[in-house]
């Protein structure tokens, strides 16, 4: 469709990137994503077809991103919506306990992968003045909880890194930090259990956040922003 957008999402296989995808296409965008899940790859690859198009790469990986961002920026102009929407949480547990390995994973992930991805899509963004970059927070991103000490740290410092950026971007373009609100995926099930039942689904959260994401632009530059579900401000 000639007035859709070109949105670049990580984190398509799962959860909430795979909602936003599947949602953004329904609606006459086109869709670039990310994910490390080969097989899940393939499924979106087959289930949404031309002209969206998804690639296996691990964020935390700057070779990989550098190498996918290429290929995205060959076939496609740069994107107007860069949603950093990949993440991981640790396993409940108090912070002396958790490995040095599962901490680096948390943070190579959620922190250094968004910045991996910014480093190869914001450069033809800037030169083009205009995008909105959409770097996914929580609301473990303005407050904290017991057992997921690095998980809250990988999350404050996107809030600190979005606001960071968006101080450096041209006029025209926008860096948001946006918490999701609690929404009942298979992150919300290692972090609440059982509880997780009580919130919504992925696919209903996206008939939400998609509208709200697409109406995001410069005005919005460096402002903390929460999706309007139920919940999101619990
Ligand atoms: N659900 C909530 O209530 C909630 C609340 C606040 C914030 N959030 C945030 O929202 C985002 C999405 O969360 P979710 O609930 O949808 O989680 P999820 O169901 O666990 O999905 C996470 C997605 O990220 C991908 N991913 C993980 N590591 C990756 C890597 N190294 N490279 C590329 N992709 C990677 C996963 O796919 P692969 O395993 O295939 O790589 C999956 O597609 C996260 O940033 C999360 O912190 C969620």
């Amino acid at each position: 469709m000639a007035s859709g957008k070109l949105v670049v999402i990580t984190g398509v296989t799962h959860g909430l990137g795979r909602a936003m995808a599947q949602e953004f296409a329904r609606l006459g965008h086109t869709v670039l994503g990310c994910g490390r899940s080969q097989k899940e790859i393939d499924r979106l690859k087959d289930a949404l077809g031309k002209p969206h198009d998804f690639h296996a790469v691990d964020v935390s990986q700057d070779d990989a991103v550098k190498s996918w961002a290429s290929l995205c920026l060959a076939a496609h102009a740069p994107p107007d919506l860069l949603i950093n929407n990949a993440g991981v949480i640790n396993g409940n547990a108090s912070l002396w306990e958790i490995s040095e390995r599962e901490f680096s994973q948390v943070v190579d992930v959620n922190v250094k992968g968004t910045a991996n991805v910014i480093r190869h899509f914001a450069p033809a963004m800037v030169k083009r003045r205009s995008g909105v970059i959409v770097n996914f927070s929580s609301g473990w991103g303005r407050s904290t909880d017991a057992e997921v000490a690095p998980y809250c740290a990988s999350k404050w410092a996107i809030e600190g890194l979005t606001q960071s950026l968006s101080q450096e971007l041209p006029s025209g373009m926008a860096a948001v930090p946006l918490n999701p609100g609690i929404i009942n995926t298979e992150m919300l099930q290692s972090a609440f259990g059982s509880s997780a039942s009580n919130y919504p689904k992925a696919d209903e959260w996206a008939k939400i956040a998609v509208p709200f994401l697409l109406k995001l632009g410069p005005q919005d530059n460096g402002r903390q922003l929460t999706v309007p579900i139920r919940g999101a401000n619990d």
